[in-house]
């Protein structure tokens, strides 16, 4: 892992065009490229009501703060052609399984065309030398054999949000092949899937932490669904850091030809059932829960990623466990509720995950 000033080196007043980034991870990856010296320009929508976009105050140490809509084509390629990033990362997205079956047609708008659009938008543009499109661990065709999915197994998906998501990744792969395989973003642009990712500031609903969160500081009894699904749980900072290493890579044209779809997921000990989640969480802090029994909407049972190409070819692995992630997930919370600035808190734990404490 780089340290400080390695990362400074490279990153330094580096252009950097974000979609999402008023959303959870985009604002975590717009604090810390802040931190060492980009131009970070975000286009997304408005922040959610007091979400850790708002509550960092990042907007003011932007360079620029699009409000647009990744549908809006015209208007994304107006700002990228004025802007000419040279990294992107797009984040923008309908992120959430119960919401897609509750507005399945703006889901796949939203990721799909977004995405399309954006791929659009850089065909064109010269300044772009790296680009990287997040999409999630829920893109594998479920297997019933409790499968450890890596990145060349077959895709599908079962609920809007994945089924989305799969979309995302065969569109990115025909552009790629189509458009990107002669032009300077050859070997430029990646797909890549993270585990379901923890951390301080998330307070999306129907997440498992930011419902226990809000269990805990409102003093509400926490509903849980499929106690017994298990995930591959980690915190944001270690897919952000596997973001950052690809995005180098790409740039420095120092990455593996034609593969360009990436598994960031935990190691095995952060597979874990969300009743162990829960549990662990009631040691250090006090809440209570029922769990809803016949639940409207499915949700996949296993998912387990195999990482072993991250690992190999980019140096990567994720480096907090489940329980040191839930442990500065409980310290952020309740360092916010001192009232301690949550940018501040954000830099402390990237520091702090960088300096290997
Ligand atoms: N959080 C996780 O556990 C997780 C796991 C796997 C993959 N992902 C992926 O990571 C990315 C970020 O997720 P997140 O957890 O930060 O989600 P989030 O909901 O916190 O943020 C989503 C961001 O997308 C923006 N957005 C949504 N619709 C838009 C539109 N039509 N036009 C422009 N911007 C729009 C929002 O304004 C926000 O900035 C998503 O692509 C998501 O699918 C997240």
């Amino acid at each position: 892992m780089e340290n400080l000033n390695d990362l400074k080196k490279f990153w330094k007043k580096k252009k950097i065009f974000i979609t999402g980034h008023t959303g959870f991870k985009g604002t975590w990856l717009s604090i810390i490229l802040n931190l060492l010296g980009s131009k970070v320009f975000g286009y997304s929508l408005p922040p959610e009501k007091n979400n850790l976009f708002i509550k960092s105050k990042i907007k003011n140490e932007l360079s620029s703060n699009i409000y647009g809509n990744i549908k809006d084509i015209k208007k994304l390629k107006t700002n990228i052609k004025r802007i000419k990033p040279e990294i992107i990362f797009h984040l923008a997205a309908q992120p959430l399984v119960i919401d897609s079956y509750k507005h399945p047609l703006e889901t796949i708008k939203t990721n799909v065309i977004g995405t399309a659009n954006l791929l659009e938008c850089i065909r064109s543009i010269r300044s772009v030398k790296s680009v990287l499109i997040i999409t999630t661990d829920k893109v594998y065709k479920i297997d019933k054999k409790n499968k450890i999915y890596s990145e060349l197994d077959q895709l599908g998906g079962y609920d809007p949000y994945s089924a989305s998501k799969v979309a995302v990744e065969t569109i990115t792969d025909s552009y790629i092949k189509s458009f990107f395989k002669t032009s300077i973003l050859k070997n430029k642009i990646s797909t890549v899937r993270a585990g379901n990712v923890i951390g301080g500031g998330d307070f999306s609903k129907d997440r498992l932490v930011p419902d226990i969160m809000r269990a805990i500081n409102n003093k509400k009894k926490l509903s849980l669904r499929n106690p017994k699904n298990i995930r591959p749980w980690q915190h944001v900072l270690d897919p952000l850091i596997g973001y950052l290493i690809i995005a180098k890579k790409q740039f420095n044209n120092n990455i593996t030809k034609n593969f360009h779809s990436w598994n960031l997921g935990p190691s095995k000990n952060n597979f874990k059932r969300v009743i162990n989640i829960v549990k662990y969480i009631q040691k250090k802090e006090k809440f209570s829960f029922r769990i809803i029994q016949n639940q409207k909407f499915k949700e996949t049972k296993i998912l387990r990623l195999n990482s072993s190409n991250a690992k190999k070819k980019l140096k990567w692995s994720n480096k907090w466990s489940l329980y040191k992630a839930l442990d500065e997930t409980i310290k952020w919370n309740s360092q916010i509720k001192k009232g301690v600035p949550a940018k501040y808190i954000c830099e402390q734990q990237f520091l702090m995950y960088i300096n290997n404490n």
